[in-house]
């Protein structure tokens, strides 16, 4: 398999799916609800879901493809070469403020991370990694992450995890989020994940996400040095809902022995 073409096609793909989202701006936009009110489909996550999948049908008939929008297949197992796609990440600021959202496609080949592209479609920024062949922010080439003290970092993180929630006790996080410089949420954990890889944001911590929001910044951010687990260091599987905690190394174990796993 040459994996710079596979690179090269979902780029280009990312590219042409930019286009039409951003010519949707002058059609009407038809919003639904899924899971809960706060769950938003629109139409262009459908249309962009199928309009990825196609092209990768066509030129990959025997890949495997999971998408948000259900558009794909049921994918039960990492074997073969899986695409992992989500169309529109960040739908909510897709549809409220009209930035801030990004394709992200990841492709897994035998369960390992080999392609990953995220496209932040409003800022024309496109994220991109071949496993052992650099990751590129555009046509520059992002340079291992640098290590910094927690008292320096930026940490990307909802505020919904330091208050009251169903998913970890806000104790846990609220000493993190006092002892680094500031944090961010910026809505698109594509788009966050691809900031850790950039060394825009030194770590990201979400309590839920799916595969297709974090197949591709995955091995964008492991390709600089980086590590990206569950919020209690364990590897993430892939093909299941994880809470997701990455980082700078140093800083990553840092707060894992600190906070996360100390009893
Ligand atoms: C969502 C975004 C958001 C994250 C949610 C995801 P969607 O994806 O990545 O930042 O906090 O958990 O579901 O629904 O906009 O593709
Ligand atoms: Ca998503
Ligand atoms: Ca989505």
């Amino acid at each position: 398999m040459n994996w710079d073409d596979i690179r090269d096609q979902a780029v280009s793909w990312a590219n042409e799916a930019g286009d039409v989202i951003r010519k949707s701006f002058e059609k009407e936009l038809t919003v639904e609800t899924k899971s809960n009110a706060d769950d938003l489909v629109t139409n262009m996550d459908r249309e962009v879901e199928q309009y990825l999948i196609d092209k990768v049908s066509e030129a990959y008939p025997h890949h495997k493809i999971l998408g948000e929008e259900g558009v794909g297949e049921e994918v039960s197992s990492l074997d073969g070469t899986v695409w992992i796609i989500d169309p529109i990440d960040g739908t909510m600021n897709f549809v409220h403020q009209q930035t801030n959202f990004a394709i992200s496609i990841g492709v897994y080949h035998e369960g390992v991370g080999m392609v990953g592209v995220i496209y932040n479609v409003i800022y024309d920024e496109m994220f991109h990694v071949v496993k052992d062949n650099g990751a590129y922010l555009n046509n520059v080439k992002l340079p291992d992450l640098e290590e910094v003290p927690i008292e320096k970092s930026i940490i990307a993180i909802n505020a919904t995890w330091i208050t009251n929630n169903k998913r970890i006790d806000p104790a846990r996080l609220i000493p993190v989020v006092d002892r680094c410089r500031g944090t961010r949420s910026y809505g698109s954990a594509a788009i966050e994940l691809a900031f850790v890889a950039a060394g825009r944001l030194d770590a990201y911590i979400t309590m839920r996400l799916s595969p297709w929001d974090f197949a591709a910044g995955k091995i964008l951010i492991e390709e600089v040095g980086g590590r990206v687990t569950n919020l209690y260091g364990e590897p993430l599987n892939i093909l299941d809902k994880n809470s997701i905690f990455a980082g700078k190394s140093d800083l990553h174990q840092q707060i894992l022995d600190e906070y996360l796993t100390n009893e």
